[in-house]
């Protein structure tokens, strides 16, 4: 039975999950190494429960007891009582099986472990830890609070069992999910991140500018937000690791990172997390950067 859960990795992802866990009554640990990250993590869940009470999706006493279930961490100590931890940290291979290394000593053998990584193979993660029957892949959605699906991914050695976990609290967070199988980018990403770099191949090659790609897949495919914008709202790092685990891991020149990502990558612009992607978000109104 899940009643406590562990969440390494406080950025857009790591605060959205503790959110919702909180919401639904669990007691959340959430763990960063980074102070300034924890600090903005707890405003922004502060920000964001209060956007539910106004619109009426829930109390004011719901908010307020969310808030006190989640308790902030820069270590890992307070995670041998947790009996699910997530790891929701940067979208790079090598940091999350560090991370695992320190965790797994820490956690009780019976605690399931979870990744929410947007693209590395669950199988190979779980290779680095001491539990692979009990390590699954938790892909949420950005935002969190919003999105309604969790695609749920065993690796070849996850167990019936933790499936089945995984799958029931799931549910008792009010999410839907679905199933992929463990290959490069799982299903989501698989099918929008190849969208997103060719929409900045767009660009690139001057087919269009940033603001005339994104209102004609607004406009023209009726899709919510154009695909410049949801680049720069995922995060630019984080849409470079998962073209560059597709590229490597299907081994396909369809899914060659493209050059422009890598530069704005380099440059630092990485999106709406810190201020400049493709749209500079630090005046009244997003213009494009260039
Ligand atoms: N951004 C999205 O739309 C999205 C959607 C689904 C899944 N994901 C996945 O979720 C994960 C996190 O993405 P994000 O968008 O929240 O990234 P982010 O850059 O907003 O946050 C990552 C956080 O991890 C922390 N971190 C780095 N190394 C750490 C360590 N060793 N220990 C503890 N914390 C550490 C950083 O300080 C940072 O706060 C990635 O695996 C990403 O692929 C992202």
């Amino acid at each position: 039975m899940v009643q406590h859960v562990g969440i390494i990795g406080a950025g857009q992802m790591g605060n959205g999950i503790a959110h919702v866990f909180a919401v639904a009554g669990y007691d959340v640990l959430l763990s960063d190494i980074n102070e300034e990250a924890l600090n903005k993590a707890k405003a922004k869940i502060e920000i964001n429960l209060q956007r539910q009470v106004s619109k009426g999706l829930i109390t004011a006493d719901v908010a307020a007891a969310a808030q006190s279930r989640i308790t902030t961490t820069t270590g890992l100590d307070g995670f041998g009582e947790v009996d699910l931890a997530i790891e929701a940290a940067t979208e790079n291979e090598q940091v999350k099986i560090a991370i695992f290394k320190e965790l797994c000593p820490k956690l009780k053998p019976e605690a399931i472990l979870a990744t929410n990584t947007s693209s590395i193979s669950i199988t190979r993660l779980a290779s680095t830890t001491d539990r692979p029957e009990k390590f699954i892949g938790l892909h949420f959605m950005n935002p969190v609070p919003v999105m309604k699906l969790v695609e749920l991914i065993r690796g070849i050695a996850t167990s019936e069992e933790t499936y089945h976990t995984a799958e029931i609290f799931i549910e008792k967070i009010g999410k839907l999910t679905a199933n992929s199988e463990d290959f490069p980018a799982f299903i989501v990403n698989r099918l929008l991140l190849p969208m997103i770099n060719e929409a900045i191949y767009t660009l690139y090659e001057g087919v269009g500018s940033v603001e005339s790609i994104d209102k004609a897949m607004r406009l023209g495919a009726n899709h919510p937000m154009g695909p410049l914008q949801l680049a720069d709202f995922i995060g630019l790092d984080t849409c470079l690791s998962i073209m560059q685990v597709l590229y490597e891991g299907l081994a396909d020149t369809k899914y060659r990172p493209c050059p422009l990502l890598v530069k704005y990558v380099e440059a630092g612009w990485i999106g709406r997390k810190v201020g400049r992607g493709f749209y500079d978000y630090r005046g009244d109104e997003p213009v494009p950067t260039r």
